[in-house]
């Protein structure tokens, strides 16, 4: 079964028909998890809100082990990720999109791990290819298909590849940290790739990306972030995203 996760601009999916909600309790909350239960051409798919229901959970408060936990024990075995970022690379501007197949953690303090309680043998997850390349074909086929329902121009750029940067937030980043972060081959910047993207290899899951570039990152674009720019951007390209989305599941057996 395939799972999104959706990130700002993005807690719900109006074009698939919904179908319910489950919360799922998991060992890692008092509360359990919302997810929401859609059916698209006959097929379920589940969807949980990364920021919860009202979009108001920072990313350095998500509770990253519970997500992803319930994910698994609802029977989710792929695992498509919708983030906002900010672009550093020059393809990378407001409006295009990225596929990512690596990524570089800057961020700390988060619960990273399920293998905590027991300590009898330590557990080292292979992480080199963080990303599952059968699903970033699947996203990329999706993406392609979308496109071509599109007017030539409003065509979306996609950059197939490339490293994600992911920071602590909420604060955005210095000029010198986007310009360390270039140095290191990041081509966007986010906050909640991980230690989401850990996890579900930990669990293993299926895991990829869909990067929305939001804003050109810190220093790159023309005087400050504009949180009003974002959410314009947001909203223009959130038909295209439900669109991306809806080719994959099409093509999801
Ligand atoms: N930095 C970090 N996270 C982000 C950004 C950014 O510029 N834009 C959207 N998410």
């Amino acid at each position: 079964m395939l799972a999104i996760i959706g990130g700002t601009g993005l807690s719900e999916i109006e074009a698939f028909d919904h179908v319910g909600f489950k919360q799922i309790p998991t060992p890692f909350s008092d509360d359990p998890v919302n997810i929401h239960l859609y059916k698209f051409e006959n097929k379920e798919i589940v969807f949980l809100s990364r920021h919860g229901e009202k979009g108001s959970i920072p990313p350095h408060r998500i509770n990253y082990r519970a997500n992803i936990w319930a994910l698994n024990s609802i029977g989710a075995l792929d695992v498509i990720a919708i983030n906002v970022v900010g672009g550093i690379n020059p393809k990378a501007g407001p409006g295009g999109f990225i596929i990512p197949d690596q990524l570089i953690d800057y961020s700390h303090n988060r619960a990273s791990t399920f293998y905590e309680d027991d300590l009898s043998a330590v557990i080292h997850i292979d992480f080199s290819c963080p990303f599952s390349s059968k699903l970033r074909d699947k996203l990329a086929t999706g993406f392609a298909d979308a496109n071509q329902s599109q007017n030539e121009s409003d065509q979306r750029s996609l950059i197939r590849g490339g490293v994600y940067g992911c920071t602590q937030g909420p604060r955005l980043e210095t000029s010198a940290e986007i310009v360390r972060m270039k140095n290191d081959g990041c081509d966007v910047v986010g906050m909640t790739a991980m230690p989401e993207a850990s996890l579900a290899r930990e669990i293993e899951l299926n895991y990829a990306m869909l990067a929305f570039s939001v804003n050109w990152a810190a220093g790159l674009g023309d005087g400050e972030i504009s949180m009003t720019q974002i959410r314009n951007t947001i909203k223009n390209g959130a038909q295209f995203l439900v669109s991306v989305l809806s080719c994959c599941a099409k093509n999801y057996d």
